[in-house]
C-alpha cells in the first residue's frame, strides 16, 4: 500500500496523470454548503484519493477506505464525503473558497485521473432597495419624471437587474429606470428584480408616491393633523396647569 502511495505521488510529480475534460462550473451560496459531484464506476477499487484546491494544495485525502482526512486548516470541520461516493461537500462556504478544485484519484483501472471543478461563490440576494434619485416636474404639472435606482446591499459581484411593470409593457435591464407618469398612471407599479447565478429577489415600487402631487396632498393632511394635535395638547396643558395651581393654592392656605 505504502509503495503504491509513493508511486502515485511520483506519477503526479511527472505529470503523467490523465485529465478528464474541462473544469465543471459549480455554483455555491455563501454560508451554505455545496457539493462537488464525483462518481466512480461501481466495483472499481480506489487506492488513493486527493482533493486539491487551486491545483497546488492538498486539502483532504482518503487512503484505502479510511475516511476523509482533512489536512488544510482552512477547511477543518467543513468537509465531508457522503456515503457511497466520493463527492466532496463543503459546508459554511466562504468567499475565499471560490476557485479551482481537483479530484485526483487512482483506481485499479486508471493510474491517476483528474477531475477539475471551478467553484463560484455568490451570496443569496436580499431584497433590493429602490431609491428615487431624481424627481423633476415634467411638462407643467401633468407628467412626473422619476429616476429610480435599484441596488442590493452586499450583493457582491455578478448581480444583474431588470425592471418590469405590471400595467405597462416593460422589460428593461440595468439598475436605473426613468419613468414619466401622468396622474392616470398613479397606480402603476414597477418591479426591480436582482439576480445572480444562485438567487433572485425583487421589490415593488409605485413611483407616483414620489411625485409632488401626492406629497403635497400628504402634507396638507399632515398640517391638519398637526393643528388638531396642537389644540388638543394646549387644552390638556391648560387643564393640568389649572389643577396644579388649585392644589398649590390649597396647600399654601392650609400651611398658613
Ligand atoms: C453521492 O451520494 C449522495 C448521498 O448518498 C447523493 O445525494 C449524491 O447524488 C451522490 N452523488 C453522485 C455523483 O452519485
Ligand atoms: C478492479 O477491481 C475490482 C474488484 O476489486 C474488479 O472487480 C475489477 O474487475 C477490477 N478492474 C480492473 C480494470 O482491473
Ligand atoms: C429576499 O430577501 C429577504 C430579505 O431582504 C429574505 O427574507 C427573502 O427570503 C429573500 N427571498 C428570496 C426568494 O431569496
Ligand atoms: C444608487 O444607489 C446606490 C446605493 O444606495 C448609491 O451608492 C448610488 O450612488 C446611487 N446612484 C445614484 C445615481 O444615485
Ligand atoms: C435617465 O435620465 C437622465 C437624465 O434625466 C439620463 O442622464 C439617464 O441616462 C437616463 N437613464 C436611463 C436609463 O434612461
Ligand atoms: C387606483 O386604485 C384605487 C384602489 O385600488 C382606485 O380606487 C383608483 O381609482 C385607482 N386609480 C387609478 C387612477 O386608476
Amino acid at each position: 500500500m505504502i509503495s503504491r502511495f509513493i508511486l502515485l505521488i511520483s506519477i503526479w510529480g511527472t505529470g503523467c496523470s490523465q485529465d478528464t475534460g474541462d473544469p465543471w462550473d459549480v455554483f455555491g451560496i455563501l454560508g451554505e454548503s455545496v457539493t462537488l459531484p464525483l462518481k466512480i464506476p461501481q466495483g472499481e477499487k480506489v487506492y488513493a484519493f486527493f482533493w486539491r484546491f487551486e491545483t497546488e494544495v492538498t486539502i483532504a485525502l482518503i487512503k484505502e477506505g479510511n475516511g476523509l482526512d482533512v489536512v488544510d486548516s482552512r477547511f477543518k470541520g467543513r468537509l465531508s464525503i457522503p456515503d457511497g461516493n466520493f463527492s466532496l461537500q463543503i459546508q459554511s462556504l466562504r468567499e475565499e473558497d471560490g476557485g479551482s478544485y481537483t479530484a485526483q484519484i487512482a483506481t485499479n483501472s486508471t493510474a491517476v485521473s483528474n477531475r477539475e471543478y471551478k467553484l463560484h461563490v455568490f451570496s443569496r440576494l436580499q431584497k433590493p432597495i429602490i431609491e428615487p434619485y431624481k424627481v423633476t416636474d415634467g411638462s407643467g404639472n401633468i407628467a412626473c419624471n422619476i429616476a429610480l435606482n435599484c441596488t442590493v446591499k452586499n450583493g457582491g459581484e455578478g448581480v444583474k437587474y431588470t425592471w418590469t411593470a405590471e400595467n405597462k409593457r416593460l422589460f428593461q435591464e440595468g439598475s436605473f429606470l426613468n419613468v414619466s407618469l401622468v396622474p392616470m398612471e398613479s397606480n402603476v407599479t414597477y418591479t426591480c428584480t436582482a439576480r445572480n447565478p444562485v438567487s433572485e429577489n425583487s421589490t415593488q415600487v409605485r413611483p407616483w408616491s414620489f411625485c409632488m402631487g401626492e406629497n403635497f396632498r400628504g402634507s396638507t393632511r399632515q398640517t391638519h393633523y398637526c393643528i388638531m394635535k396642537g389644540i388638543f395638547t394646549t387644552i390638556i396643558l391648560a387643564i393640568l396647569l389649572t389643577a396644579i395651581s388649585v392644589v398649590h393654592f390649597k396647600t399654601r392656605q392650609r400651611n398658613v
